[in-house]
Order: C-alpha cells, then structure tokens, then sequence
C-alpha cells in the first residue's frame, strides 16, 4: 500500500516534492509494486511527437500485482462482490485466490484459442464477474484487451475490432438490465460479418436466449473451461511486460469523426490507477468499494478492476440499474454489503434524486464513509442533495475529474483531507500539473481566472497514443497548445485556487457523463436515407446533464414528422447505440452557414439552451432568414 496522506499540510507538501521533483516522486509510488525487473529509467517525454516513457526497461504483469502479490497477506479476503441485476438471484463472491484461480483458467482457455501476447481481443459482455476475469486473463497472457461498451452496436463494435484488427472476442449469450435482456452474441454476429480478423468467438452462458453459435468460429466459454479442467492446466504463468507495453485500448469520442483508441501501457497505469484509488478514497484495508460505473467505460477500468484489486481491496460490481425492480436498489446495495465507498455519477444521482426520499428510509447507510462522484459536472444542488440523504453529512464527497486519457483521478479532494466547496474538483492530486491557457495558449496565471484546462507535465497514467494513428494523438492533445496536453475542458480556478471544470470547450457532449461526439451522431443522422444534412448540439438535460439536440434538414416528400423522428432514432441506435439518440429533433429547411459554408454552431446552441433573445451576432451569416425559421420552430421544453 502506498501510504496514505492524512492531514491537508502533508498534502501541500507532498504537491510541492511531486512539482520539485516528478521522478523521485513517482520512483517512490513505483516502489510499493512488484516488478520482475526494475526500471532504468523513471521517464522521458517530450510533448511534441508526443513520446511519453514511464519506467523504462522495467518488466511486470500487472495481474502478479493484483492477484498473485496478495494470496499470502490475504488470500481468502473479498477481491470480488458481484450484485446481480435481479435481486433475487444469488450474489457471488470471489477470494483473491478464487480470483487468481479463475483468471489462470481463462487465461489458458485464450492460449488454447491460440491468443497470444500481443493480440487484440475484444470484451463485449454485460457486468458480470466473468467480465472482469475475461480483462484480468488478457492481461495476464500479455494480450491487450479493448473492452466495448455493452451499450453500443454492431456497427461500433465493427469499427473498433477493425481499428485495432482483434483476433479474438469475448462475450455472453446475452445479459439483463432492469427489465430488459440485451442480445449481446446477436449483436457480436452482425458485427463480425465485417470483421475477417476475428478468428474466434468465447461465449459466456447467461441469460440461455437462444443463439447462433458458428461451427469453427465460436466456443463456449463453459466448454473451454472444462477442457483446460481436464488438462489440469489450472495455473497460467504471467507474460513478462515491458512497463511500456500496451496493456489496453478502449474507444472514445472525439470533437471529429470515429472514435479514437486510447492506448494506456502496462507500469504507469498500474503504478497510477491504484495511487490515485488508495490516495482519493483514502482506503483502508477492508472496505468495500463500490463504483457503479460499467467496465466499458475508463471508471470501470480503474476503479472496479484495477485500482482497487492492486489494492487488495474488495471491489463491488453490480449488473443492474440504481432504478430497477425500483428507486431504493441502490441503497439495499449498500446495506446488503456494508458498502463503505460509494463512487457514481451525478447523473445517477440527479435521477434518484427526483424519486424524493421515501426509497431512502428505513435503508441502513450508516457503513459508508467515503462518497465520490464523477463524470460530468456536478451541480450544487446534486451536491448537497449526495452530501445531506447519503452521506448523512459525515462522508467527505470527493468530486473527481479526469477522463479516459488520463487513465485515473486528476483533479479531486482527497477524502477527508482537502476542504470541499460543492461544485468544484478542488485540487489536482500530487503529481498533476494544471495550467488554465487563453485562446493564444498563454498562461493565464494567479487566481480567480478561466481558460482551457491543460496538463503540463507527464503522468504515469497518461495515454501513450491513439491506437494505430500517433498523429491523431498529436494532433487531438498536443498540437492547440504547443507544450501542452489540452483536456478539451473550460475551467475557472476561483481565488483559493480551487478548479470548477465548466464543461467541454470543443464539440464533445456529455449525457449521462456518456461521452459522446457531434460529429459522431451528425454522421449517424445523415445515414438516414432522407435526411439532407444535420447539426447536433447540446443543451442543459435536468438529469442526463446534456441533451441531444438535432437540426435536420430532409428531402422535401417526407410528410409524416413523427414517423421520420422514429426512423432517425432508430438510425442512430443501429449506427451508435440507444446512447447516442438524440431527445429532439427539429425539422428546419436550412442551417445558419457563413459565407464560406461553415455551419454557426453557436447559434444552434443558443437556440437548444432557449436563449433566442441572444443570438448575437448573425450578420455574417449567407442567409440570416434560416434563423427566423428555426427560432420559431425551436423545440423548447426548459
Ligand atoms: C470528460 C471525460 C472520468 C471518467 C469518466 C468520463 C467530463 C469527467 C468530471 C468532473 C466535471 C467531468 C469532462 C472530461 N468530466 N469528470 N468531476 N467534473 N466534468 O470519462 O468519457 O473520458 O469523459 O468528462 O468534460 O473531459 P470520459
């Protein structure tokens, strides 16, 4: 365990040692895991190509650190707690040992399948303990695992295996959400029939809908396992890593076009998603975590898989939805477990918000002790809301931003220790250089300033690339500010020097602290055979935090408005997933365009948000009539 920082004092020192010097800082955190071979150099980079190299020359598995180093300190303690969807089926639980025998298992089913170090395979898979073993066997072979979110659809999920051109896929018949049974093997196969380099398919039993399962091509993971039962190949040996191997890629939007790999390595994210754990939450041996968010996404990454069991901690997954069979689920959770982190979202908890208190009473929260919250900004009102009904006014609430290139917590209170203010991320955690730049790039120095939020210096867990494009990755981060990576984030640093992240600066939406491209769902849109062209902005959602706002312009035949918004919906769904449809759509005849053919973004926004009296200027627009029309057709609920 890396020891933990217990007053605000040692904070302000400890900040200050990581700015003097990064690499003794980060030498010591490196200290506490356990490397076949110890690096021999801590790091070199430059943000230019960008070159970023953590731990050079040094050689791990990062599963020996979250499985194999703890079977003799605590071997039959909790790793994992799985909640199933329906609460009346039977819970699991799993004992680092039965976690390590498990991923040994799977790991050699993937050899027996011919994966090997190296390989791309990708995780399609609903929340189960499967799912977390399936990332750990990847892992422990050495083959870069690209988790998909189970939300998405064949068309996505074609998109990413071909990007990284994936030789094997994992994933269950189907799975279970609330009410609904998600198809996920159906889906699998209307992605592959694009995908010649998947070789073949694992999947899981769970939901016993029934499937195609091709001859050749697809095995049940059930079968497997008996097979390397009988074979008594119950141990897998860990791949030796270099710390600047890739260990995965997971896709996410961009302001253009198809979503990017983000490409994270073996040493800096181990040695960063457990410091940033055990430093935020502050953790204790024995507590149990519980982080709501789904492993498709970077949070489940971290902070369900990663962070907590290189932490020997007992992390808690949960297959379901805080609403479903009601608005209470969540808080049986915690007082069926004893739950004593509690990480999720503000959009989950503006939406429990809005079913009062009643599903609250009666509910024991007395073992929480640690709240978290993130994803999107998380308004005061939210705040409080967390901080008064959960937390009962004793859990410190520990707002953290970050993202899926940061690879974990970036800018948060550290639990207990830095003084909250609702609304604010607060303080960047030791080790992480904030700057606020203006337009030029130039640093906006002292307090009580905004500016687009940039990282200056280096951090074990940053992304290395964007998987099999690096210009992509230079172009998106390092290239607005020379110097700089750019987070894509407005933000103000008030006068006590606190950070409030303001939201997105470029043309990425966040619904449901779902990150979601314009470009992405404009592209979706005019899939659609009579749609002419489109434009998606956000607009302020009560719950979802951003909606999906969409201008669409159809070919004139079109009659029945309420059958084409169906279509475009399903359009989207098909193309992207039930994520990315957007709440409204508005029929207009034309888009505000500049002379040279530029759609006026900001008018749309203007016009979503319901801010009509203040369009600014439009006097630059081709045609300023197009906004009379739109004005007056606008869609606005708020
Ligand atoms: C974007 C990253 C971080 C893992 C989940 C999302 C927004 C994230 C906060 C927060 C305000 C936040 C930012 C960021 N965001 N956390 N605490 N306060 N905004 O990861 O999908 O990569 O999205 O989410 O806009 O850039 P992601």
């Amino acid at each position: 365990m890396i020891p933990t920082i217990k007053t605000f004092e040692e904070y302000q020192q400890q900040y200050s040692l990581s700015v003097q010097n990064p690499e003794a800082f980060w030498e010591e955190k490196a200290s506490y895991f356990q490397w076949r071979k110890k690096w021999d150099k801590t790091l070199e980079w430059n943000f230019q190509e960008p070159n970023i190299k953590w731990f050079r020359g040094g050689k791990l598995n990062i599963t020996e650190n979250c499985l194999d180093r703890h079977l003799a300190e605590r071997g039959d303690e909790t790793a994992l707690i799985w909640e199933p969807n329906d609460p009346e089926e039977h819970f699991r639980k799993f004992t680092y040992r039965e976690l390590y025998n498990k991923v040994c298992q799977f790991a050699n089913v993937l050899k027996n399948n011919g994966a090997k170090k190296g390989d791309r395979i990708c995780i399609y898979m609903p929340m189960v303990p499967e799912l977390a073993i399936a990332v750990l066997a990847c892992a422990r072979i050495g083959a870069i695992h690209s988790v998909v979110f189970g939300g998405f659809s064949a068309q996505s999920i074609a998109d990413r295996i071909q990007d990284a051109q994936c030789s094997l896929v994992i994933t269950s018949d189907g799975g279970f959400r609330g009410n609904k049974e998600v198809q996920l093997k159906t889906v699998i196969d209307d992605a592959l029939v694009q995908c010649p380099s998947v070789k073949k398919v694992i999947v899981l039993t769970r939901s016993r809908t029934p499937i195609a399962m091709i001859k050749g091509r697809d095995v049940w993971w059930e079968d497997e396992i008996k097979k390397v039962e009988t074979l008594g190949l119950n141990e897998c040996k860990a791949e030796e890593m270099d710390a600047e191997d890739m260990l995965f890629i997971l896709y996410t939007s961009g302001s253009t076009g198809k979503p990017k790999g983000v490409v994270h390595t073996c040493g800096g994210y181990m040695v960063y998603s457990a410091y940033t754990f055990q430093t935020t939450f502050q953790y204790n041996p024995g507590e149990v975590h519980f982080c709501t968010a789904d492993i498709g996404w970077i949070t489940g990454h971290s902070y369900i898989v990663y962070g907590p069991l290189l932490s020997g901690a007992t992390s808690l997954m949960f297959e379901g939805v805080p609403t479903w069979p009601n608005s209470g689920r969540m808080w049986d959770i915690v007082q069926k477990y004893k739950v004593n982190i509690l990480y999720t979202a503000p959009t989950a908890i503006r939406s429990l918000m809005s079913f009062g208190l009643e599903p609250i009473k009666g509910k024991d929260l007395n073992s929480l002790t640690k709240l978290g919250s993130v994803g999107e900004p998380i308004n005061e009102e939210a705040w409080h809301w967390y901080d008064d009904n959960i937390g009962q006014k004793r859990c410190p609430i520990t707002d953290t931003w970050w993202q899926t290139e940061t690879g974990g917590i970036m800018i948060a209170p550290i639990a207990g220790v830095t003084p909250t203010k609702p609304g604010y991320a607060t303080l960047p955690l030791p080790g992480i250089q904030p700057v606020l730049v203006d337009e030029n790039g130039k640093e906006i120095v002292g307090n009580g300033v905004s500016g687009n939020l940039c990282i200056k210096f280096p951090w074990p867990g940053m992304l290395r690339t964007t998987y099999g494009d690096h210009e992509r990755c230079r172009v998106n981060y390092f290239a607005t500010y020379p110097g700089l990576y750019f987070t894509g984030d407005g933000c103000l640093r008030d006068q006590d020097g606190y950070y409030r992240i303001t939201g997105r600066v470029d043309d990425v939406l966040n619904v449901s602290g779902h990150r979601i491209g314009t470009a992405e769902v404009e592209n979706a849109i005019n899939m659609y055979s009579d749609v002419v062209e489109s434009a998606v902005v956000g607009y302020p959602h009560d719950v979802k935090g951003q909606g999906i706002y969409a201008f669409v312009i159809c070919t004139p035949h079109l009659n029945d408005d309420e059958l084409t918004r169906k279509d475009i919906l399903m359009t989207v769904s098909r193309i992207i997933g039930p994520i990315a449809k957007p709440d409204k759509i508005q029929f207009v005849k034309g888009l505000p365009k500049t002379r040279s053919g530029k759609i006026m973004r900001r008018i749309l926004r203007k016009i979503a948000e319901g801010d009509i009296a203040n369009l600014g200027d439009t006097s630059t627009l081709l045609d300023p009539a197009v906004v009379d029309e739109i004005k007056a057709g606008a869609l606005i609920s708020v």
